[in-house]
């Protein structure tokens, strides 16, 4: 299944059918063009980010995209499209995910496809305010709580939720519990073991919510090597080196990267595609284009699995929230 063409998968007309999905990170790289896709194929778009200029931005870049792309088409093939949303979430500030989630409740009873795409790649050690090292927060706690507090959504409608993980997460080679922070020299390892975590985390979540709410398709993808995203914007700024970095990540993307646009294929095939059942695909994990694959031992690991899901929940709930 490795066909870019997103042609095959289905439209909703919204005048008829309401679809909503929220999308975190949707205003760059990979979750630009799945919010555009969405967008196009009928569904109302909550676009999850943090700084409401850039996002806005991007809406706006989106819809003319979409524009252009439909003017492209052939009048039978024409479609309406569906709407586009701003929805205001930090990652790094669990009170803003919770807001974020009561906006989105107050204002849609169902929610058909959750992507959890937001993510950070191999930043120095920090802690967030909510005391979580910040790659494990951004990309996978606080799309936990995101998704517990709108499971309810996802529930009602028999919706899907989609994790978007990393071929990273394999740099894991053996089960750390999440309280182990790895903030050792040289930070330029480290990062790297602590990304990996957070995007095995995220693996074993989506497997534990198919087997707790298997009326709920949960999946979780690896998009792709994709270099002409953000995600690589520490690295190449850095003072420098970064040119060399930048060198290193043209070279990556030229023998073995896809597109932007074909990043996001994976993600869109996980939340759409027919070919997809929750009687027999619930957990599963994608890769670029949707091919399925098979993650790490960590990450596949029941155990290892429960572990992760049990230790977020105790965090969580130390810290007040209610899931
Ligand atoms: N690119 C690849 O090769 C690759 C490979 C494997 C997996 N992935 C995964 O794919 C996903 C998308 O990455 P990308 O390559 O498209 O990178 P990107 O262009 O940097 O997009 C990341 C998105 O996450 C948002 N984000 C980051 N921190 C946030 C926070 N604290 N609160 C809210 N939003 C936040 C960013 O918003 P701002 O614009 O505000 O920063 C941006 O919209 C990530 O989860 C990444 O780990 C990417």
């Amino acid at each position: 299944m490795t066909d870019w063409d997103l042609g095959s998968l289905p439209y909703y007309n919204p005048r008829k059918n309401r679809k909503v999905a929220l999308v975190t990170g949707g205003n760059s790289g990979i979750g630009w063009y799945t919010v555009l896709h969405l967008y196009m194929h009928g569904f109302a778009v909550y676009v999850a980010g943090r700084n409401a200029n850039r996002v806005s931005r991007a809406l706006k870049d989106i819809k003319k995209e979409a524009k252009a792309r439909i003017q492209k088409l052939d009048p039978g093939e024409r479609h309406p499209v569906g709407e586009l949303k701003f929805l205001s979430l930090d990652l790094t500030q669990l009170t803003t995910v919770e807001k974020a989630a009561k906006t989105f409740r107050s204002l849609e009873t169902t929610l058909d496809v959750l992507i959890n795409n937001a993510g950070v790649m191999a930043l120095p050690y920090s802690i967030t305010e909510d005391d979580f090292e910040i790659q494990l927060q951004t990309n996978y706690v606080a799309h936990f709580l995101l998704t517990m507090l709108l499971l309810p959504s996802v529930e009602r409608c028999r919706g899907r939720i989609i994790s978007v993980s990393s071929i990273g997460h394999n740099l894991e080679v053996q089960y750390f519990s999440l309280s182990q922070s790895f903030n050792y020299w040289p930070n330029i390892l480290f990062t790297w073991l602590r990304y990996a975590m957070a995007k095995t985390a995220s693996i074993q979540f989506a497997k534990m919510l198919a087997i707790k709410h298997p009326n709920v398709l949960c999946m979780s993808v690896h998009p792709g090597l994709v270099m002409k995203t953000n995600l690589f914007s520490y690295w190449t700024r850095l003072p420098i080196v970064g040119i060399f970095f930048w060198f290193f990540f043209q070279l990556v993307g030229f023998f073995l990267g896809v597109s932007n646009e074909q990043g996001s294929v994976a993600t869109l095939r996980a939340a759409l595609s027919t070919q997809f059942e929750r009687e027999w695909d619930n957990g599963k994990y994608l890769t670029t284009g949707g091919r399925e694959s098979k993650p790490s031992y960590v990450a596949n690991n029941l155990d290892h699995a429960t572990s992760t899901w049990l230790w977020t929940i105790h965090e969580l709930r130390d810290r007040g929230f209610d899931i």
